[in-house]
């Protein structure tokens, strides 16, 4: 017989492997580190300019940065801190290299949403966050998932739990109910209302005091932070149901969307926001937050199957939301019903040569029409390869697998990436100006 200790025991040795694999990964100091990039990368991948181009720019301009050339090798290798130093200062044909970015506009937010496990959210989302910062983005990623894969991948395991989207959470309650009862002591009705009460458990913990910053970690990516995640799952969603019976009035949906105008417009392009498999409080934040809806699915018939009843339930949930709230929907710059500048369909892990894979798509293409993608993401080895590493195809050095199979794998990410970013920027030059 087993219980609940036997569970323990088996995780307590299960966390013993995942150290191990992490030393092996990140060593020595077991923190993740990016590479350099290869001058034909830099060139061809990345600013998608000639070779010959690029390297007659940095003969031309020995102020440029000049990378490094490893001991038995004859290419450059560069940093993305010097990758974007080059972006800022070289022009090919006149032309700037920096990403598109509309003036004045807060950072555009996206969600990677599905409720169908393994459709490849996370996968996703962490290859999305690589290319748009290979593409000279400033990136912020929000982890919604207990599971923190998206966290994990990007090097961060030791994540207090009052600094997870959870701590969001908590925080938004006790400020959203101090600024009720404050507003409701204010009220010229001369009835007062009822002061809505926080239980010492809450406000003792100090989430109050928290600064915006304090719940945004740095990466191994100079220019990607992330709001990280912890294994607190059942926890999570029970509290925040908690937190809902007290203050009912409470706009719980918004929590992050709240917290996330309070971060200066000017300092993100992108955040990007990888959700767990489920609807609950935490993918509500996330979907209610996002400017943009990716919806990942596998090219099967039941991740098609499921994908249409997420999609019912979302559509349900949000509704009622717009019912229950309207009236009396409390600070925040977000109107009800939630309104999306987009939603796309992506499928993922597509075998382009496999018969119920194309049919799949087809029917994925005749039901959401417009919605669905052009630029399905393959199934490739090279996310296993690199996932052994804990690491993207971007990240992965091509050296460490068959060239052929890396330049595949990312080429399909490229596609679909560069998909999302005219979906981002449409949706960006599209949001009204929320000053
Ligand atoms: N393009 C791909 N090629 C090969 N394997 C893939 C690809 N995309 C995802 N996978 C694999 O499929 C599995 C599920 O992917 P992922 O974790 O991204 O899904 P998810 O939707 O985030 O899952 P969850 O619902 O548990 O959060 C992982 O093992 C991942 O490595
Ligand atoms: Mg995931």
């Amino acid at each position: 017989m087993f219980t609940h200790e036997d569970l323990s025991a088996l995780q307590a040795n299960s966390l013993k492997m995942q150290s191990w694999i992490r030393q092996q990964t990140f060593s020595p100091e077991m923190t993740k580190t990016l590479r350099r990039f290869s001058s034909w990368e830099v060139a061809e991948l990345i600013f998608q300019i000639n070779q010959s181009t690029f390297r007659g720019r940095l003969a031309a301009d020995p102020s440029l940065p000049a990378g490094e050339v490893e001991a038995d090798g004859r290419q450059r290798w560069y940093s993305l801190d010097e990758i974007n130093e080059l972006r800022r200062r070289m022009k090919v044909n006149r032309k700037s290299l920096m990403p598109k970015r509309p003036a004045g506009k807060r950072a555009v937010r996206c969600a990677i949403a599905n409720f169908k496990g393994g459709a490849g959210k996370s996968t996703v989302a962490l290859h999305f966050a690589h290319a748009a910062a290979l593409d000279g983005y400033r990136v912020l990623a929000v982890d919604f998932d207990p599971q923190a894969t998206l966290s994990h991948s990007m090097g961060l395991t030791d994540v207090a739990e009052d600094h997870t989207v959870w701590g969001i959470m908590a925080r938004d309650l006790e400020r959203e109910t101090n600024r009720m009862n404050t507003a409701s002591q204010g009220a010229e009705s001369g009835t007062a209302l009822p002061q809505r009460k926080i239980p010492a458990s809450i406000t003792d913990m100090g989430l109050g005091d928290l600064r915006v910053n304090d719940f945004i970690k740095p990466t191994a990516w100079p220019t990607i932070d992330i709001v990280p995640s912890c294994a607190n799952a059942a926890f999570v969603e029970f509290a925040s149901a908690q937190y809902r019976h007290m203050n009912p009035e409470w706009s719980f949906f918004a929590a992050v969307s709240r917290y996330l105008d309070a971060i200066p417009d000017d300092a993100y392009d992108l955040i990007i926001f990888d959700c767990p498999p489920a609807i609950g409080y935490q993918s509500m934040n996330a979907v209610f937050a996002a400017d943009v809806l990716y919806i990942p699915s596998g090219p099967g018939y039941w991740e098609y199957d499921s994908t249409t009843s997420f999609i019912g339930q979302l559509a349900e949930a949000l509704e009622d939301l717009s019912h229950g709230f309207s009236h009396s929907f409390p600070a925040g710059k977000i109107a009800l019903p939630k309104v999306f500048q987009d939603i796309r369909f992506l499928v993922t892990r597509y075998e382009p040569g496999n018969e119920l894979h194309r049919a799949m798509v087809e029917a994925f293409g005749k039901v959401f029409g417009d919605r669905l993608t052009d630029h399905p993401i393959e199934m490739t080895r090279a996310v296993e390869q690199s996932g052994r590493f804990l690491s993207s195809v971007y990240e992965i050095d091509y050296r460490e697998m068959t060239r052929d199979t890396w330049r595949r794998a990312r080429s399909s990410f490229d596609r679909a990436y560069t998909e999302f970013r005219t979906t981002f920027q449409d949706a960006w030059d599209q949001l009204e100006d929320e000053q």
